[in-house]
C-alpha cells in the first residue's frame, strides 16, 4: 500500500521502505571506526531495522518479551526500542529484561524513556543493560557494517516542550528555563552526533518525537508533553534517513519531518504486529 503522500511503501502489513529522494541529499564520508556487527541470521540484501517502543517491561513478563520477538533475529539485522524499556525503572525490570533481549542473538539499541527514570536508577539501568550486551544510548552512536554498507544509530531521550511555534522558549523563570535547556540539549547532542557520523545510513532514535505530526491523537492538552520541536532541527538541517521514537501510545505511527525525514512512532500499541521492520535502500 503507497502513503498518501508517496513518501513510502507498506509491505505485507509491517515493513516500510523509505523511498528514494526522501531524504536531504548529504556528502557521507567513508567511515574508519565500525564496529563488526554480530552475526545475524537475517541474510537478505536490503539493511533491516526491527523497532517497537514501550514495551513497559514487568517483572514477570519474560514470556511476554520472548513472544514478541520471537523470530526477529530472521527477519532484521538490528532491533530497536526507542525508550519505555521498563514500566518502573528497577534495576529488578533491568535485569530481567536485559536476559531476554540478551537471548534474541541480535544486536539490540535503545535509548531511556521518562519509565526508566520512575526509580531514579537510570544510570545503574543503563549499566545493567549494558552487561546483558543492550546498548542504550545517551547521545552516543554505534556503527555496524552489514553486507559492505554501514548504519550508524543515533540515540538519546530527548525530551518535552511542544512544537513549532507553540513550543516553550520562556525563560524568565528558573524552573521553565530548566525545560527549555533540558530540550535544546538533547537537541545538542543529536546535532554534534550527525556532524561526526558517516555511515551510508543514518537513523536517529529519541523517546519523545522531533514532531508534531506523530502525536496527533493525543489529547491536545498534553501534545506539549510528548516531545519537542529543538529535536527536529538538527536532523532536518544535517540529514538522517529516518527517525524512529516512542513515548505517544495514542498517537499517530508516521509522519515526516519539514524536509521530508521520514519519522516513526513506534509505540507498541499503536502497531498492529510486535515490532515493525523497516527497509533501507538508496
Ligand atoms: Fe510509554
Ligand atoms: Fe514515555
Amino acid at each position: 500500500m503507497d502513503s498518501s503522500d508517496g513518501r513510502w511503501t507498506m509491505d505485507g502489513g509491517t515493513r516500510y521502505k523509505p523511498l528514494r529522494g526522501a531524504r536531504p541529499s548529504i556528502a557521507h564520508r567513508p567511515s574508519s571506526a565500525l564496529t563488526p556487527s554480530s552475526a545475524p541470521t537475517y541474510t537478505g540484501r536490503m539493511i533491516r531495522l526491527a523497532a517497537v517502543s514501550d514495551i513497559h517491561f514487568k517483572v514477570g513478563d519474560q514470556q511476554a518479551i520472548a513472544a514478541r520477538f520471537d523470530g526477529v533475529r530472521e527477519k532484521a539485522d538490528l532491533l530497536l526500542l526507542p525508550g519505555d524499556l521498563t514500566d518502573n525503572g528497577t534495576l529488578q525490570e533491568g535485569e530481567q529484561l536485559g536476559r531476554e533481549l540478551s537471548r534474541l542473538g541480535i544486536p539490540v539499541l535503545g535509548v531511556l524513556g521518562n519509565h526508566d527514570f520512575a526509580s531514579r536508577m537510570h544510570a545503574e539501568l543503563i549499566r545493567v543493560l549494558g552487561g546483558a550486551g543492550i546498548s542504550v544510548l545517551d547521545g552516543e552512536t554505534a556503527e555496524f557494517a552489514f553486507r559492505g554498507e554501514t548504519v550508524g544509530v543515533i540515540g538519546t531521550r530527548g525530551f518535552r516542550g511542544g512544537f513549532d511555534g507553540q513550543a516553550l522558549s520562556e525563560t524568565s523563570e528558573p524552573e521553565v528555563e530548566v525545560w527549555v535547556a533540558t530540550a535544546g540539549a538533547e537537541a545538542d547532542k543529536i546535532e554534534r552526533d550527525l556532524e561526526r557520523l558517516c555511515t551510508h545510513y543514518r537513523t536517529v532514535i529519541t523517546h519523545y518525537s522531533p514532531i508534531r505530526a506523530t502525536v496527533e491523537g493525543e489529547h491536545p492538552e498534553t501534545v506539549p508533553f510528548y516531545g519537542s520541536s529543538r529535536l527536529c532541527k538538527p536532523i532536518d538541517r544535517l540529514g538522517a534517513d529516518l527517525v524512529v521514537h516512542g513515548h505517544s501510545h495514542h498517537g499517530t505511527h508516521r509522519g515526516a519531518t519539514p524536509r521530508g525525514i521520514p519519522v516513526y512512532n513506534v509505540a507498541a500499541r499503536l502497531l498492529d504486529a510486535p515490532f515493525i521492520i523497516i527497509e533501507l535502500s538508496k
